[in-house]
């Protein structure tokens, strides 16, 4: 598996995007076990979670228990999996997602997350999205303060824009280990507006984690009809669309990782087989040009 840098960590250029396991329509938890493991056999070291992903009122939590039960039944050594979680966004258990980026929510959402997760210290710790009621520099000062107590190894962000990137890195103090570590914002073939804070991180030197890169779970299935260029690319190399587009992703810039969700083991080996697929430059203008 290749790999790409994280802050201070080697992680596989394709992570596994764990919301799809707890969220509408999760599986049976044996089968989420099972497509953890598929994962990391596939030589995934990146698993994104959240304290949000979870169906119910008072299952806060529910992915980062699933991961750390799948980590700790894993047949080998799972040591160089980074965990990927965030605070920030709550589920009040009707379905909505609401916000709450105040530094007591961060605090109180981060000692709930080393507990999901049973560590001592959270690998990397991303603010989920901006809340509108709490001026940004606050939200993100109180992840410094996670970082300098040691509750959190590395701090990203979410859903955030170039002034907000730009912001965090002058709060973190720089970029990468001891910075911004990484950056995550929806890119896909449908959804294209984050480009500029992709060309920002390349430039920067930041991890980019495209989320919902195959266009979200109720559309992935169906990406190939959509974008007939990608349907074309993937019968040229016999690989499903979805492939095609994860490599699109890979070849945009050196910082990319695309975390595609999954709640099957077969849809996640297909992923993590991207990193192995060179698109021609012909076939990357094709797919760019893709609207
Ligand atoms: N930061 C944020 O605000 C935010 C928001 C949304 C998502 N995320 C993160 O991003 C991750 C990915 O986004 P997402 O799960 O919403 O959408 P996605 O990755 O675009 O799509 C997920 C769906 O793609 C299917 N799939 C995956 N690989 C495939 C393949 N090779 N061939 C065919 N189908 C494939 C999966 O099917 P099966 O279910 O059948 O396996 C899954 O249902 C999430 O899991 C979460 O970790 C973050």
């Amino acid at each position: 598996m290749q790999t790409r840098t994280l802050g201070a960590r080697d992680v596989s250029a394709i992570g596994l995007g764990a919301m799809p396991l707890s969220i509408e329509g999760r599986p049976d938890p044996e089968q989420a076990i099972r497509t953890i493991h598929a994962a990391i056999d596939a030589g995934v070291t990146l698993i994104d979670t959240a304290d949000a992903y979870h169906l119910h009122a008072g299952e806060v939590g529910h992915n980062e228990r699933l991961i750390a039960q799948g980590l700790a039944t894993y047949r080998g050594d799972p040591s160089d999996v980074l965990i990927a979680t965030k605070g920030g966004h709550l589920r009040p258990g009707d379905g909505s997602w609401t916000l709450n980026g105040s530094p007591q929510h961060l605090r109180e959402a981060c000692e709930a997350s080393l507990k999901a997760l049973g560590v001592e210290a959270i690998g990397l710790y991303q603010f989920h999205r901006p809340d509108p009621k709490v001026p940004y520099a606050e939200s993100i000062g109180a992840m410094k303060e996670l970082r300098d107590a040691g509750k959190v190894r590395l701090v990203g962000i979410s859903n955030a824009n170039v002034e907000q990137i730009r912001l965090s890195v002058d709060i973190l103090g720089g970029v990468g280990a001891t910075g911004l570590a990484s950056v995550q914002n929806e890119l896909s073939p449908a959804f294209r507006s984050s480009e500029d804070e992709l060309a920002l991180c390349a430039d920067l030197g930041v991890a980019i984690l495209p989320w919902s890169p195959l266009g979200g779970i109720g559309s992935a299935a169906h990406l190939g009809e959509r974008y007939a260029a990608f349907a074309e690319v993937a019968a040229g190399h016999d690989v499903s669309p979805q492939r095609v587009c994860l490599a699109w992703l890979l070849a945009k810039a050196p910082v990319v990782i695309p975390i595609p969700g999954s709640s099957r083991p077969e849809t996640i080996r297909d992923s993590a087989l991207a990193v192995d697929l060179e698109l021609s430059p012909a076939e990357l203008a094709k797919l760019d040009a893709t609207r």
